[in-house]
């Protein structure tokens, strides 16, 4: 744990994201002592570790290594798709927000929104695809985000991820699955990252959020999938050379980083409990909608200057709409400080 664990009143509280980690001591001995080689030729027998790995945690035939969550995605889009097509994600996806308009720029297709809240039903999945037609893109994938980011670390059902991605298929669309927070899911529902990635076409995982490792994320498919992601992931400049040291982050946090989620979901929890018992009139949290690592704070203000205020009392979290702040527990901060950061974000807000 690093020294921003520590919840004495002067030290700063980061809870901006689960990306804000440093690497342990003992991750950056595993990063030392990496057997490397050169992977844009094949070579780098740690990464294949990793890609293999993952591979089989997700029961998919191939793995790809790539610097990021977005990379991964649009590989995913890239490899699925053609120009002019349409892909099916939830309202606040990953994709639509935080990937610079990339969907567009490097595949060429643009995005239809299902439902309303991130997660959606096999009606919302119906409503959302253009029937066959000249003159409508084609709809020809489905990206579903679990956990889902914007809905504030929102975890599929398992029975309602299968019947959407089991609807997509029997209309002729492919599926990927955006698990930058998959493994958080797992532990919240108890399902295995198999299980949850089953009915998918492609899957990927971070290992830079919750699991702590300083980059990285691993894109899993068919042979034939994987094939045309590797030549894309080289298109877009994204062959790595002895990136073995960073892989074998991975694999620690593979290995060590996982089953301690749950804290992280139980410091979410009792962040969020904290607030509303501190009963500032200017916030409230749904409790009860939290299922993993991430909180959602409404607000009645204006969020930016409640984030400067915070940031001023030695709390980082960020505005995630005009009146919401979304702040996100990880492995660098412990009850106490996430029973500290709740009293200063309930002070930023003018309630002491
Ligand atoms: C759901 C989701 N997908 C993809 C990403 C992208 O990951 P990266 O920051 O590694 O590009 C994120 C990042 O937070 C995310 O929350």
């Amino acid at each position: 744990m690093s020294s921003s664990s520590k919840a004495t009143s002067a030290e700063p509280i980061d809870l901006r994201s689960d990306t804000v980690t440093k690497p342990s001591p003992a991750m950056r001995e595993a990063m030392a002592r990496a057997e490397v080689g050169d992977d844009v030729y094949g070579e780098d027998p740690t990464v294949r570790r990793l890609e293999e790995q993952v591979a089989a945690l997700l029961g998919k035939e191939r793995g790809l290594f790539v610097p990021s969550g977005s990379m991964a995605n649009q590989l995913a889009i890239m490899g699925h798709t053609r120009p002019g097509d349409e892909v099916v994600v939830g309202e606040g996806s990953h994709s639509v927000w935080y990937e610079v308009g990339a969907g567009a720029v490097l595949a060429g297709v643009q995005f239809a929104i299902a439902g309303k809240g991130g997660l959606f039903d096999v009606d919302a999945l119906d409503e959302a695809i253009k029937p066959p037609a000249f003159y409508y893109p084609r709809t020809s994938l489905i990206a579903i985000e679990d956990t889902h980011n914007r809905a504030g670390g929102r975890v599929w059902p398992i029975t309602q991820l299968r019947a959407v991605t089991e609807r997509a298929r029997a209309r002729g669309l492919a599926s990927h699955l955006d698990g930058a927070r998959l493994f958080n899911a797992c532990v919240a529902s108890g399902t295995s990252p198999g299980e949850r990635a089953a009915s998918f076409d492609s899957a990927t995982v971070c290992l830079s959020k919750g699991l702590g490792a300083p980059v990285g994320s691993v894109l899993t498919g068919s042979v034939e999938f994987i094939t045309r992601a590797h030549r894309h992931r080289k298109m877009l400049g994204g062959g790595m050379r002895q990136v073995g040291i960073l892989a074998a982050a991975g694999l620690y946090a593979l290995e060590h980083n996982q089953a301690r989620l749950a804290d992280d979901h139980r410091n979410a929890r009792i962040f969020a409990e904290e607030l509303m018992a501190a009963r500032s009139p200017h916030l409230s949290v749904n409790v009860a909608a939290i299922d993993t690592n991430i909180v959602n704070v409404d607000l009645d203000l204006d969020a930016e200057p409640v984030v400067a205020r915070a940031r001023e009392l030695g709390l980082f979290v960020g505005a995630s709409a005009q009146k919401r702040i979304r702040a996100v527990t990880h492995l660098d901060v412990d009850e106490a400080a996430v029973r500290e950061a709740a009293r200063r974000l309930s002070a930023a807000t003018g309630h002491a």
